[in-house]
């Protein structure tokens, strides 16, 4: 029997950006588009179950976006704790297992506790993995498992395994599939080492415009892309 989608991404990773463009444009202010970007990654989380997409890995806040106004920054974060509260059934309900990746130990502890928990309680799952980056940046990621692994293997010859074991998405598979909205092209510090190999898509479409017929859109570009991995 033939699939819709002949090759389908495993994992995919989103770097969501335009929320401040989307919402300049209607006049209003950033965070409105930061509120309409966070119900755009729950349609996302459910097209992507939908699909069958084993991880979605979502770029929220990065090592970088700490230079943004105090505003906006404790705006988005309490936008991201409205957000736990509000899907926490539903990501029990649908099976779906919670992944961090980034330095936790920035934000409040609160959300810190709230996220854990979280974490906690869908570490048994088995459907989409579900893993957001906060206070993410993929060269922080590298150095990070570079002193772990320093520490850990003193006097040892440290070997792709070891290293890719104390990477935050340890246990993942590799991205297939990157796709970074608003028509910028570039990774900005999101999962360098991860997306070696991954094919890259840069929809114009500003993320808080993200619906169910822009993922079938985007796995379709993805389906015909030819990936060789170094081989003819
Ligand atoms: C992406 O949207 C969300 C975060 C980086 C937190 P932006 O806030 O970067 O939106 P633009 O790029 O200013 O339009
Ligand atoms: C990347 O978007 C970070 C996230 C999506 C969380 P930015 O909007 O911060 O990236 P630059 O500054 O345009 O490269
Ligand atoms: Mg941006």
């Amino acid at each position: 029997m033939k699939n819709k989608v002949v090759n389908k991404p495993r994992h995919i990773g989103i770097i969501l950006d335009g929320n401040g463009r989307w919402a300049k444009k209607r006049n209003l202010p950033r965070i409105a588009g930061h509120k309409e970007g966070i119900f755009a990654v729950e349609r996302m989380i459910k097209a992507a179950c939908e699909e069958g997409i084993e991880v979605v890995s979502v770029y929220a806040f990065s090592t970088e976006n700490w230079k943004r106004s105090r505003d906006e920054v404790d705006g988005i974060f309490a936008l991201i704790d409205d957000a736990i509260d509000r899907n926490k059934d539903k990501l029990i309900e649908n099976n779906i297992k919670l992944q961090i990746m980034g330095d936790k130990s920035r934000l409040s502890e609160s959300l810190q506790d709230k996220i854990n928990n979280l974490i906690e309680l869908t570490k048994n799952n088995t459907g989409l993995i579900f893993n957001i980056g906060l206070n993410y940046g993929g060269r922080d990621e590298i150095l990070r498992a570079t002193n772990i692994c320093r520490e850990k293997y003193p006097n040892q010859e440290i070997t792709k395994e070891m290293f890719e074991a104390e990477l935050y998405t340890a246990g993942l598979p590799n991205l297939d599939f990157v796709i970074r909205t608003s028509g910028e092209m570039r990774l900005s510090n999101f999962m360098l080492y991860q997306a070696a190999y991954a094919e890259f898509y840069f929809p114009k479409t500003y993320w808080p415009d993200f619906n169910k017929r822009f993922l079938k859109k985007a796995l379709k570009v993805y389906s015909k892309r030819n990936r060789r991995f170094g081989k003819v």
